[in-house]
């Protein structure tokens, strides 16, 4: 059953409960001005009513594993500190020192004892309390009565994510994420090790990004290349709260693509993904995407990996989570590709890609991150070394992969198109639902203030 798509049924395997298709909502027709896109003063309500009123995708468990270890996650204007405690607690605080504003942290995630301020030496512990002022006996003790610890935003976990918020009011990490959050939680991610980290900045709105990224519809036009490969048929889920997910079937040409039966580069690829040898398989392209199933099913009870949990979809395709507002996931049982979409601190017109893939190591044959991820050849792929976050400015490709550069090359082009007199506002499909209800979502807090309601 696919009832937005009623001749597009992409489950090939078993049925399984995982695929079943989220209750459809109704997000309406309506088209949004465009002004969204590349208006100031609209980003800076952003701002004021969405940045600083949502959770935010600090980072990953993975990265905080240990006491002391911590991330400096940045958004626009805004630096924040989030580090695991002695007592094995995560705490977030803005990377701000009281005394007279100098950022802390300048790395991006390390381990320390303690955080030191470089402008006087100021000393926190890594739950934010000053355990040290630098000549304290030159301060007039009633200076020190204001409070001189770091400030602190709230922070949870949920399925090896870290989230902050910068709203006391917003609602209960999970609870937002709503049924997301089980379905993230089985595949593991706390468990997985970054082996790949870009931040890259794009000539474009970060929700020129996002609505790039959460649609196939444009496979065809601008990546032709992988129509020998996926299939742009999909099924698309929203939940409350602007999340969605949407399915991507991989080893299975496109209906558009006039060869179903050779097994072409694409395809070799995704079945040598999955142990399979291209130059002894005897089946079709049509074919490869159940034998990739079937072939990670064999392998998972070879190496006692529980793959039951997961239904044949996962293991052939790509399983893509959409979570409110600048997130977007995409899991493989064997690796997730991070996505988080991060505006300018003030530009409209601009926007920083951060891409992570994260992995969990297992000594097996041919058992890697998906090929389509673009790992630079030669990553270490065990997750014993943490990599350096790779940075690509303006005007440089990404080099992510041919499919993500391609996407980086048109984006600066819709950028300019939406900045014109003449556009009235996109005018999405069906297959375009994920945009749509992302902005309703975001029209909720910059019309209404949706979390100022709590408050
Ligand atoms: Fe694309």
């Amino acid at each position: 059953m696919n009832a937005r798509f009623p001749d597009w049924n992409i489950h090939v395997g078993a049925p399984h409960p995982f695929n079943a298709e989220a209750p459809l909502i109704d997000n309406g027709s309506a088209r949004p001005a465009p002004d969204r896109y590349f208006d100031r003063g609209y980003m800076a309500a952003e701002w004021e009513h969405l940045w600083t009123r949502t959770w935010l995708l600090a980072g990953t468990t993975s990265d905080l594993r240990d006491a002391g270890d911590f991330i400096r996650f940045d958004i626009a204007t805004e630096s924040f500190i989030v580090a695991r405690t002695d007592d094995g607690a995560l705490k977030a605080h803005y990377n701000v020192c009281p005394h007279r504003g100098s950022q802390i942290v300048m790395g991006d995630f390390g381990s320390v004892d303690e955080f030191v301020c470089p402008f006087h030496n100021w000393r926190f512990a890594l739950d934010g309390a000053c355990t040290a002022v630098t000549d304290r006996q030159t301060f007039d003790p009633k200076v020190l009565c204001h409070d001189h610890n770091l400030t602190p935003v709230r922070c949870e976990e949920v399925a090896g994510l870290v989230f902050i918020t910068m709203n006391d009011a917003a609602p209960p990490l999970r609870e937002w994420l709503g049924p997301v959050a089980d379905h993230l939680a089985l595949y593991d991610i706390g468990a997985m090790n970054v082996i790949q980290h870009k931040k890259s900045d794009w000539a474009a709105n970060w929700k020129g990004g996002v609505d790039a990224f959460y649609e196939i519809y444009h496979l065809h036009a601008v990546h032709p290349q992988t129509q020998c490969v996926m299939d742009d048929r999909t099924q698309i889920d929203l939940y409350p709260n602007g999340m969605s997910r949407q399915f991507v079937p991989f080893a299975q040409p496109s209906p558009r693509f006039p060869d179903q039966e050779s097994i072409n580069p694409g395809i070799q690829m995704m079945l040598a993904d999955a142990g399979i040898d291209p130059a002894t398989y005897a089946g079709t392209a049509q074919e490869s995407r159940a034998a990739i199933q079937q072939a990670k099913r064999i392998r998972a009870k070879t190496y006692g990996l529980d793959y039951d949990r997961f239904s044949d979809t996962q293991l052939s395709d790509s399983t893509i989570y959409g979570v409110f507002p600048n997130v977007q996931i995409g899991c493989h049982p064997e690796a997730v590709f991070l996505h988080r979409f991060l505006p300018h601190p003030d530009d409209p017109n601009q926007f920083t890609y951060d891409t992570c893939i994260l992995f969990k190591h297992l000594d097996a044959p041919g058992y890697a991150p998906p090929a389509w991820m673009g790992l630079a050849p030669g990553t270490d792929t065990t997750g014993l070394t943490r990599p350096d976050i790779v940075r690509v400015p303006l005007g440089v490709p990404p080099e992510l992969g041919e499919v993500l550069d391609q996407d980086s090359e048109l984006l600066p082009v819709v950028q300019k198109g939406a900045r014109s007199r003449g556009f009235r506002g996109p005018l999405w499909s069906e297959q375009e639902a994920r945009l749509r209800h992302f902005h309703t979502e975001l029209d909720r807090y910059l019309d209404g203030g949706k979390e100022d309601a709590k408050a």
